[in-house]
């Protein structure tokens, strides 16, 4: 093969969404006199989760949002967070909460998220919202995911009639992004730790998703040749390298496309974060805007 593979750059779809974004933003506080706005809550100090809260609110500022971080001790109780996002659910300052996880040991992720109201739940992870995505009704969509299926859209990657195999069953990815995938009319294989004969089931692929957090997970032999490649891993480096879960090298001579890690899914997932931002605002205004 000469030319390689398509590659899709989330970076370039990052800034046409978000210009979309923008534009629609200042139509919204034009028409509304105030702007959309994003509640983030972080607890504790891991310095990852520090970083991506950081990266979220520029990317808010960036687009004409307004947006408040809140970074509470490690050692905050359960109640008292609870409090919090019960006051931000009935204020009416921020259209989109979002509690940065993981959250310490002592508080249950189950609980904070089943706080957040439904319909300030940008991340997607509340279970009416997961309720909807399964049952093709308007809600809010996972912000990886989501990503993932406006950057195939982006580059007219069409998964209807495709057979698409998902490597990863978790909440935030593998499960809701089979769920949109087979919304989109592919034929949906889910893969995990416990399957058999991965690279069986990957060879078959029209499509793979590999969201597993495993290095060299997805090799060349593994994948049949023009096949859409989608790289959800974010594996860090001794030396701070991030690679992901696909051996991206190996897979140029075989992939007909392909997303690179850094600057493929990852800048999707907060471009997304805007986007339901944006939705949870319009709804927030009685506007009957279309959830994805
Ligand atoms: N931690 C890592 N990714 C995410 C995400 O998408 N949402 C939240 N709330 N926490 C995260």
């Amino acid at each position: 093969m000469t030319d390689g593979p398509l590659i899709l750059d989330g970076r370039e779809v990052s800034r046409e969404t978000r210009g979309g974004l923008a534009r629609q933003a200042a139509e919204f506080t034009s028409r509304y006199g105030r702007k959309p706005g994003l509640a983030v809550i972080i607890v504790g100090d891991d310095t990852a989760s520090q970083i991506y809260v950081r990266q979220k609110a520029k990317a808010c500022s960036d687009v004409g949002f307004h947006s408040r971080v809140d970074t509470l001790p490690v050692d905050t109780s359960q109640e008292s967070l609870l409090a919090r996002i019960a006051a931000l659910n009935a204020g009416d300052s921020f259209d989109g909460i979002l509690v940065q996880l993981p959250l310490p040991p002592h508080i249950s992720e189950e609980a904070v998220i089943e706080a957040i109201s439904p319909a300030k739940d940008v991340d997607g992870f509340h279970p009416v919202n997961v309720g909807n995505l399964l049952l093709d009704k308007p809600g809010f969509v996972p912000c990886t995911p989501l990503g993932i299926m406006t950057m195939l859209s982006f580059y007219d990657i069409d998964p209807s009639g495709m057979e698409a195999v998902v490597i990863g069953r978790s909440h935030i990815v593998g499960k809701p992004v089979a769920v949109l995938l087979l919304r989109k009319n592919a034929t949906v294989t889910i893969c995990h730790s416990r399957t058999a004969a991965l690279a069986e089931h990957t060879r078959r692929a029209d499509l793979v998703v590999a969201a597993v957090g495993k290095r060299g997970l997805l090799t060349a032999e593994m994948v049949k040749p023009g096949a859409v490649v989608v790289d959800v891993g974010m594996n860090r480096l001794e030396g701070k390298k991030v690679v992901g879960d696909v051996d991206f090298e190996g897979l140029l001579s075989v992939a007909g496309a392909i997303t690179p890690v850094p600057g493929g899914v990852g800048p999707m997932t907060i471009t997304m974060l805007l986007s339901n931002t944006l939705l949870a605002a319009r709804l927030a205004q009685g506007e009957s805007a279309q959830a994805p």
